[in-house]
């Protein structure tokens, strides 16, 4: 699994306001958009593309375009939701599907509530949204779930991560043959007894929706 700490001055500024807990909600959605188109650019550096030759008002050329099959984009349900649009407005042609999850609050362990993808996934970039990677239960399971329809390339953009949620996703997909990529904009101090990263953010599904 590669980690990708994506070191820039707007992601940390846009970052610290996230943070600040008198940031209200619309501020915190507006941000999580903007935050989230950075954090894409990134994270779809090894987007497939194929060549394709057209014209320019000056004469042929060669450029790219998105291959076939299309892009996979997979917000985990509820508070990855607040990061689709900030996805789509660089990838506008990809394919959206949901799971949506959640985490036990006193056993931390993440289930499976819902889900929207097609049963094949077969030789498909999967980006998976969720903005917190806190014990990474919740990580591992969405990325088995999309291997097992085939995915096999799978990239996470999570806004902030824990140093524990890394390790253990890290050991949990340790025997997987598909390569996995985490973009985050931050890796954080440590999680508290909660499971709450720290410092963090709060609760992001909260923050956004609550
Ligand atoms: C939060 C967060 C992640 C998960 C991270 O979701 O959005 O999905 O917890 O925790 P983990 O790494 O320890 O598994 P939550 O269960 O609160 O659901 P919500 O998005 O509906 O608020």
């Amino acid at each position: 699994m590669r980690l990708h700490v994506v070191n820039h001055p707007l992601v940390s500024h846009k970052l610290t306001v996230l943070r600040d807990e008198h940031t209200d909600s619309p501020t915190f959605r507006r941000l999580t958009d903007e935050l989230v188109t950075l954090l894409a650019y990134e994270a779809t550096r090894e987007v497939r593309v194929e060549p394709v030759d057209i014209t320019t008002p000056v004469g042929p050329t060669t450029g790219v375009r998105l291959a076939a099959p299309k892009p996979m984009v997979v917000p985990i349900l509820r508070a990855g939701l607040g990061m689709l649009d900030g996805m789509m407005r660089l990838l506008p042609t990809a394919e959206v599907g949901f799971l949506g999850m959640v985490r036990n609050e006193e056993t931390l362990a993440a289930s499976t509530y819902a889900e929207r993808l097609p049963e094949d996934l077969s030789g498909r970039q999967c980006y998976v949204l969720d903005p917190m990677l806190a014990t990474g239960g919740t990580l591992a399971a969405a990325i088995q779930f999309l291997t097992h329809r085939g995915a096999d390339d799978i990239t996470a953009i999570c806004l902030l991560a824990a140093p524990e949620g890394v390790e253990n996703l890290e050991a949990g997909l340790k025997d997987l043959d598909v390569p996995v990529t985490v973009v985050t904009a931050a890796l954080d101090e440590m999680l508290n007894d909660k499971g709450y990263i720290v410092p963090g953010l709060g609760d992001a599904g909260d923050r956004l929706y609550g």
